[in-house]
């Protein structure tokens, strides 16, 4: 296994050039095989999530060319015929459940492993499956899969998301676009991501009103077309590099190619610790502040602070001058990170869906174990502030979701060096 030796203390300087978006290209993979043509998706990240996905559409029989040097994707539906997703590559990964809304979708009929357990909590599909069944889909469960068919024509209807749901809201979107006559959802996710999806399956030909609202109308089409698109850039990644280009005082960086207004609450949040940062039309300049002052927040639903980045601003939060506290009300146990940080010195106490931080600490280089991809990158944030060395083990979690994470880091002055354990 893959791990990160980090020799901490050099402040960062220079240009990073932001990614695709992963978790925005995965749904436009699932929609490309409602088509009834070859789609191409450009700016589409080279990750581990991306080529799990591209197998898992392989797995039906759809044609997928990833021309890796352009980050571009051709998807090919036309000989779609296996309508299946196994459990060998549903359990690497979550969002190839999208598979459901898909097939079923498009051909009526899909038989899709349930998603196994998540280094966080409880992650439950409840929504997905209860949303569809309200629209007319048959969903049985047999043996860890979900079976699903439908009719060729749905009635439809309407389902309430209680709690919003960005998976939920895509599958739905998927299974409704081409065979429910009408289906409203409320309380629909309006990330970036779910607007993106709708976006793209109206250039396919798709009827959806109400994009970017909390509540989407859906009105079945006959059929719809294979389109080229280019992936939103990756406001995750942005977030993670924003936070650590504040974290060192003389550090200073300039994050291009990114779209500032994917980010909500977040640069406002990130000005309030004393940070500068400018904001261009598809970059963004920051600088470190002298003493980073404490800022509590509280992840929520888009356009609040992300869940993803939590784990980030906490440990950004361990160098600052004061107490804060990071509360998650999207996920309730998502701190596997905290004893890690310990390791390294962090002050830092669980209660409940809380963290609350007691800096400025010093961080000490140590062993510590990445536990799944946000927590990693936030090893990563505190190991290059650190003294001393550190070694992130089990970094196959970072390269799930951040490209050329080490080349990037390393060009603009970190020193972070790949060895087998
Ligand atoms: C997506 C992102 C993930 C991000 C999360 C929240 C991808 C591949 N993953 O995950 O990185 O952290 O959005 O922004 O895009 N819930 C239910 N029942 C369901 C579905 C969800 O109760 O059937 C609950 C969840 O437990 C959670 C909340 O709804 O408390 C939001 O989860 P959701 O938005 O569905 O997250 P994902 O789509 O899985």
């Amino acid at each position: 296994m893959d791990k990160f030796i980090i020799k901490g203390g050099t402040p960062l300087t220079g240009t990073i050039p932001i990614s695709g978006s992963k978790n925005a290209a995965l749904p436009l993979m699932a929609a490309a095989l409602l088509g009834n043509s070859e789609t191409t998706i450009t700016n589409v990240p080279r990750l581990k999530d991306i080529y799990t996905f591209n197998n898992v559409i392989r797995v039906s029989g759809a044609r997928v060319d990833f021309l890796e040097d352009q980050n571009t994707l051709k998807i090919d539906p036309a000989n779609v015929s296996h309508l299946e997703a196994p459990y060998d590559l549903v359990r690497k990964m979550r969002a190839s459940f999208y598979m459901l809304g898909a097939l079923v979708g498009r051909y009526g009929k899909a038989k899709v492993s349930l998603p196994g357990g998540c280094a966080w909590g409880p992650r439950p599909v409840d929504l997905h499956l209860k949303g569809m069944k309200e629209m007319g889909i048959n969903i049985s469960l047999e043996k860890g899969y979900v079976i699903a068919s439908a009719d060729k024509q749905l009635k439809g209807g309407s389902f309430t998301l209680e709690p919003s749901s960005v998976g939920a809201t895509i599958n739905l979107l998927l299974a409704s676009v081409l065979r429910a006559e009408k289906f409203v959802i409320n309380n629909a996710a309006k990330e970036p991501d779910v607007v993106q999806l709708c976006n793209f399956l109206v250039q396919m030909g798709a009827d959806i009103e109400g994009i970017g609202s909390r509540q989407l109308t859906i009105r079945g089409v006959d059929s719809l077309s294979g389109i080229t698109a280019s992936n939103d850039p990756d406001r995750i990644e942005l977030g993670t590099f924003m936070i650590a280009g504040a974290m060192h005082p003389d550090s200073e960086l300039t994050l291009t190619g990114c779209n500032p207004e994917h980010l909500g609450n977040f640069p406002g949040l990130l000005r309030r610790t004393g940070t500068q940062v400018d904001i261009d039309e598809d970059a963004i300049h920051i600088k470190a502040p002298e003493t980073i002052k404490p800022v509590s927040i509280t992840a929520e639903v888009y356009p609040g602070f992300p869940t993803d980045l939590q784990a980030q601003w906490a440990t950004m939060m361990t160098q600052a001058d004061g107490t804060s506290s990071v509360t998650d009300n999207v996920y309730y146990d998502r701190f596997s990170y905290v004893p890690e940080l310990v390791r390294l010195g962090a002050d830092m106490d669980v209660e409940k869906n809380t963290v609350v931080i007691s800096g400025k600490t010093a961080l000490t280089g140590a062993s510590v174990m990445s536990t799944d991809l946000r927590a990693s990158v936030s090893l990563v944030l505190a190991a290059m502030i650190a003294e001393n060395t550190t070694e992130v083990l089990r970094i196959y979690h970072l390269d799930r979701g951040y490209e050329s994470l080490e080349n990037k880091l390393n060009a603009i002055g970190a020193q972070l060096k790949r060895t087998q354990d």
